[in-house]
């Protein structure tokens, strides 16, 4: 990044996301923020030499601050700045901005109060190392067992007749209770399809559209009817963001509606089906803002995590209701000699505004997830993994952190799986010492939304298992879709299909991770492969631009990439293409 307009991007991009594509989707390092925000400051309208100030007068002066930024006439002016700069950066309409940033303004100034404008905090980046700490997003280590770690056995293909499970996984619902048939599906908001006539064209399909649009429930009940008929699952994974990306106007009702009105949805055509859920960023309000348990009160996430315990209390036991209330993840036992771990991945975002405050382990996550993957080896268990978030967009400090952990148990942990992205993609992991044996695979599955100019879909993986011994590991997935050009035909019944199996699509002798970085190196020199898996990763729709050039290396740099900011896993990407190039074209794909 670089330039003022950087450094804003760093503030407003946080209170945006979704309306605007984050520069600093991933993993930004602490030095880049200091440069960043020193940038920053001078434009908030004091001008002169930081360097200057004496240590007791700069600590004075944000301890004024500290009591300034309390006062209702300072939040009206920042939150005038915000819109100005909103407006400025072309971020919304006026209306939008207004909205986002009355949203945001309050519970952001909160954790900066807390964090950045803490005097040492401030003082240490400003004046220098002698007048306090610059701490933000520093970096942390958990520790890992001293119980060392099992030998490697390669998982292998379960015996002919072998028993095996079927997957739903459903991620990225977005339902629009605005969405309106025939409204205007290219409008200046982030979010369209609601409201307005089209300038040309026939407008938004009753079913959806191509577009900057989420779902009506009508689609999502087809969906619902479709699966109840299309089965039988034996479990299914489903990983959040529940409500519409009308990011700039939800209220806390309008979250917890959503919630209640989904799950009953899901509950209703799925009867008995063990769902398990994971918590998505869009669930919160104001988008992304998952205050860690060290904030209490009423801008704690307990309004969130109590009606999801209560939503969700069919699908889980009382110990996993427990840990849901106090972080949102939970871990149970779901098949004998299967244990699942559901993480709640806001605690690794950037975009969380609220570990400003500490980004260290937030609800001591990843430790418990040590002690669980630790037990889970001692009892002979296999896990599955699943969040919203996928592990590579994650900060660097929890990114790295989950690397390691991942590697450690590489004998345990069979499965990861992810959304967010709303595209078919996959993260490789590779073992810690030469980072060239594939450990691990988190699967970034498809959204059930359009947004952005998708066909609708979902995913079906098969497992082996349970039987004595499975590996739990995926065998194979599918990947079905509605093709809306098909389905918004006027007389015409929603029609959900097979897009593609992954094995035959990409002529893999079986799913394991091994076959998947053989595939990434096979897609390196077969451009035909290369573009089906472009198509695929788009439900089937394709995109406008190709992918040639650097997108190309930036893909397949990011399909080998299970952390952000490691130019180690990309050596051959690299040679062609400086790393920070290729990090720098990943990081603006819009997100959220
Ligand atoms: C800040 O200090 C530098 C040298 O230490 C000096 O050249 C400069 O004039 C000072 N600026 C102000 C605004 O006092
Ligand atoms: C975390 O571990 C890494 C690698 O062992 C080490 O280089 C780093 O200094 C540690 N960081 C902290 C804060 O302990
Ligand atoms: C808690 O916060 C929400 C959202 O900011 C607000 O609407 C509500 O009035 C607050 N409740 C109390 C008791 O302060
Ligand atoms: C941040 O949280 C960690 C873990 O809870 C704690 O050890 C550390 O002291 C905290 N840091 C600050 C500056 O409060
Ligand atoms: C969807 O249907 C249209 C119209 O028949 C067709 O051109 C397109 O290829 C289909 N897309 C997919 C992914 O099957
Ligand atoms: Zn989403
Ligand atoms: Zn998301």
């Amino acid at each position: 990044m670089g330039g003022s307009a950087g450094a804003r991007a760093l503030l407003w991009g946080a209170l945006l996301c979704g309306a605007l594509a984050g520069p600093w989707a991933t993993g930004a390092g602490g030095s880049e923020d200091a440069a960043a925000l020193a940038e920053l400051l001078p434009e908030t309208g004091v001008r002169f030499g930081w360097r200057n100030l004496s240590c007791p007068a700069c600590k004075a002066l944000f301890l004024a601050l500290d009591v300034g930024v309390q006062l209702q006439s300072s939040q009206d002016w920042i939150q005038r700045t915000g819109v100005a700069v909103c407006l400025r950066l072309r971020a919304g309409t006026p209306q939008v901005c207004q909205d986002v940033i009355r949203l945001f303004v309050p519970d952001f100034l909160t954790a900066w109060r807390r964090s950045v404008l803490r005097p040492d905090e401030i003082c240490g980046l400003l004046v220098g190392s002698r007048c306090g700490h610059w701490d933000i997003y520093s970096d942390w280590n958990v520790t890992l067992p001293r119980a060392p770690k099992p030998p490697v056995v390669p998982p292998a293909p379960p015996p002919p007749g072998a028993p095996s499970t079927r997957i739903l996984f459903l991620t990225d619902l977005h339902w629009d209770k605005a969405y309106a048939p025939g409204s205007d599906p290219d409008c200046k908001d982030a979010l369209c399809c609601r409201g307005g006539s089209p300038s040309r064209g026939p407008g938004a399909g009753f079913w959806g559209t191509y577009g900057r649009c989420d779902l009506p429930l009508h689609t999502l009940e087809s969906l619902l009817q479709h699966l109840a008929g299309s089965g039988p699952f034996d479990l299914a994974y489903w990983t959040g963001d529940i409500p519409a990306h009308n990011i700039w106007e939800q209220s806390r009702a309008d979250q917890l509606g959503a919630l209640g009105t989904v799950t009953a949805l899901i509950q209703k055509h799925l009867g008995p089906l063990p769902v398990y859920p994971a918590v998505g960023n869009h669930e919160a309000v104001p988008v992304n803002a998952f205050p860690p348990p060290f904030v209490v009160g009423n801008q704690s996430s307990a309004w969130l995590y109590e009606a999801m315990a209560e939503a969700w209390r069919p699908w889980l036991p009382p110990h996993a209701l427990g840990t849901l209330r106090l972080g949102g993840f939970y871990t149970l036992l779901v098949q004998p000699g299967l244990r699942l771990v559901s993480l709640n991945m806001n605690f690794c975002s950037d975009a969380n505004f609220w570990l400003l405050i500490n980004s260290t382990d937030p609800a001591g996550q990843l430790q418990w997830l040590v002690g669980v993957l630790q037990g889970a080896e001692e009892q002979g268990e296999k896990v599955h993994i699943i969040g919203h978030i996928p592990p590579a967009h994650c900060m660097r400090s929890w990114g790295w952190n989950y690397y390691r952990i991942i590697s450690r148990f590489e004998g345990t942990v069979a499965g990861q799986f992810f959304g967010h992205t709303h595209l078919d993609e996959f993260e490789l992991f590779y073992d810690e010492e030469t980072l060239s044996r594939p450990v691990g695979i988190a699967f970034v599955a498809p959204s059930v939304t359009t947004y952005v100019n998708l066909n609708p879909g979902y995913r079906v993986y098969q497992v082996d298992g349970p039987r004595p011994g499975s590996s739990f590991q995926v065998l194979d997935h599918e990947t079905f879709i509605l093709n809306l050009t098909l389905a918004n035909v006027p007389g015409a019944k929603p029609q959900w299909q097979r897009l593609y199996g992954a094995r035959q699509a990409y002529g893999l002798a079986s799913a394991f991770p091994a076959d998947w970085d053989a595939l990434v190196r096979r897609m390196q020199t077969d451009e035909g492969l290369f573009q089906r898996f472009w198509l695929l990763m788009h439900k089937g729709r394709q995109p406008h631009k190709p992918c040639q050039d650097l997108c190309r290396t930036a893909l397949l740099c990011a399909l080998r990439t299970g952390k952000a900011d490691d130019p180690r896993l990309c050596p051959e990407h690299a040679q062609k293409v400086p790393f920070a190039q290729i990090q720098a074209w990943w990081r603006q794909r819009q997100l959220c």
